[in-house]
């Protein structure tokens, strides 16, 4: 079985995605981390050279190559991988889907130390980041929630929704 983790920048798909591969044994693949290796890329550089429409193709080539992948798999995805293409009803297809699921607050607090990295939030002051990202969970929201489960990251630990997230997935282990 393999397991998707999604939902918004920031909402720790690719830090609870490593910690649940640690705790199960189960090996692990951020989809952001193998577009870089494969395009011997940055995520900002491959923006900058080729633009995003090149990026939303190459992000949707690569998640069908890794949901066709033959074994039992974490995997986070970026938090646009859902929102293009076909995407969302692959990974419905290829895995159990889990949507980590924050609010507007939450979400900016996280962002705010780590939008560096981020091409899409790198040249917002706070102010720009939160109507920003208000906008952008709305539009996104109905792709989100087309997810199998959808678990709420506000006001928790990373020790209480690993054990959540962990529960939940240990279902389809058995
Ligand atoms: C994006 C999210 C990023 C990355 C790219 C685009 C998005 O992944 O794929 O910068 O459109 O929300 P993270 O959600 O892992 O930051």
């Amino acid at each position: 079985m393999k397991f998707v983790l999604l939902g918004y920048m920031g909402s720790g798909k690719s830090t609870v995605a490593k910690a649940l591969s640690n705790q199960l044994h189960l090996p692990c693949i951020d989809l952001d981390d193998y577009i870089v290796e494969k395009e011997q890329m940055t995520v900002n550089k491959i923006f900058q050279t080729h633009g995003e429409i090149y990026f939303r193709l190459q992000e949707s080539k690569y998640l069908k190559e890794i949901l066709e992948m033959d074994s039992e798999l974490v995997i986070s995805v970026g938090g646009g991988t859902p929102c293009y293409s076909n995407n969302m009803d692959l990974i419905n297809q290829h895995s159990r889907s889990i949507y980590l699921k924050g609010n507007i607050p939450t979400i900016c607090q996280r962002l705010k130390n780590e939008k560096d990295q981020r091409p899409l939030i790198a040249d917002l002051n706070d102010q720009q980041l939160t109507e920003f990202v208000a906008k952008h969970l709305f539009e996104r929201r109905n792709f989100y929630e087309r997810a199998h489960e959808i678990i709420n990251i506000d006001n928790k630990s990373l020790e209480d929704l690993l054990s959540e997230v962990s529960l939940s997935i240990k279902e389809y282990l058995k």
